[in-house]
């Protein structure tokens, strides 16, 4: 059978998609069969998040991952991909220290990882970052909110712009986003009142996790969203189906068979 021809999702698009009011579909992946299958299924923008360092390498936070491990989940991720936008997330260290080294990094993303747009966490502190990068023709999804790579600092995954200070903040923080040439920014762990103003007072698309239903489009965990993620579950997780379950029955069947002398068959045998 042959393939289609690849026709990727534009930023263009994307803009058009929140002037037409139409959501935008976002699931991360780190691999190239949950990326196959979700561009299968018409999934408007891939994200390879740098949540595959605790989702797929075990690490307590995002903090340890490296652009060495970005850039071998976004090559992957972008040879299972069709139809979808693929953006790349830059981790911890790789854009905070300077612009010539986030300019550098960022086009890696692009150049040898293939993604269309890369993804940096923060708002005024990281605008001429964002400003850097895009002037070099690089997409750049900015995030705000909870920002997992600022743990530290925030104390935990705590829900962000609950008082007033904070909520002028997040608006001072999109703006500044906006300004800089970010084509669309995630919103995280934000009260879905702030959210929807914010969605509403900015051209540019809103992506929203942990942020109520009035975002311009939605972004979760795929682990999360396939009971893959034992770990923890927010609230704003909706688990879709329970795959640890099947995979669990799979290997026990696999096990028990290796152990009865029932596998391999003759139908498995030369
Ligand atoms: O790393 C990630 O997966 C993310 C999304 C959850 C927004 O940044």
């Amino acid at each position: 059978m042959s393939e289609t021809p690849r026709k990727r999702k534009t930023i263009p698009e994307l803009q058009a998609m929140k002037a037409r009011g139409e959501k935008i579909a976002v699931l991360t992946a780190y691999d190239f069969p949950f990326a196959r299958i979700m561009d299968q299924a018409g999934i408007d923008i891939v994200l390879v998040g740098d949540s595959a360092g605790v989702v797929v390498a075990g690490y307590e936070t995002t903090l340890p991952v490296t652009m060495e491990e970005m850039l071998y989940h976004t090559r992957a991720v972008v040879r299972g991909v069709r139809q979808a936008l693929v953006v790349a997330d830059m981790p911890f260290l790789s854009y905070q220290v300077d612009l010539s080294e986030a300019r550098r990094n960022a086009g890696l993303l692009i150049k040898e990882g293939g993604a269309q747009a890369v993804k940096l966490e923060g708002g005024v502190h990281i605008a001429e970052t964002i400003r850097a990068i895009v002037a070099m023709d690089v997409p750049v999804v900015g995030h705000i909110g909870l920002t997992p790579q600022s743990i530290h600092r925030m104390g935990g995954y705590r829900v962000q712009g609950r008082e007033e200070a904070q909520a002028a903040q997040l608006h001072e923080d999109a703006r500044a986003v906006v300004e800089a040439g970010a084509c669309a920014v995630v919103l995280e762990g934000i009260p879905a009142a702030l959210a929807h103003e914010i969605t509403k007072e900015i051209p540019i698309p809103t992506i929203g996790i942990g942020a109520g239903v009035g975002c311009d489009g939605q972004v979760l965990v795929i682990h999360d969203i396939l009971g893959l993620c034992e770990k923890y579950s927010p609230k704003f997780v909706k688990r879709y189906a329970d795959i640890s379950g099947i995979i669990r029955t799979g290997i026990d069947d696999y096990i028990r068979e290796v152990k009865a002398g029932d596998f391999p068959g003759p139908e498995h045998s030369f």
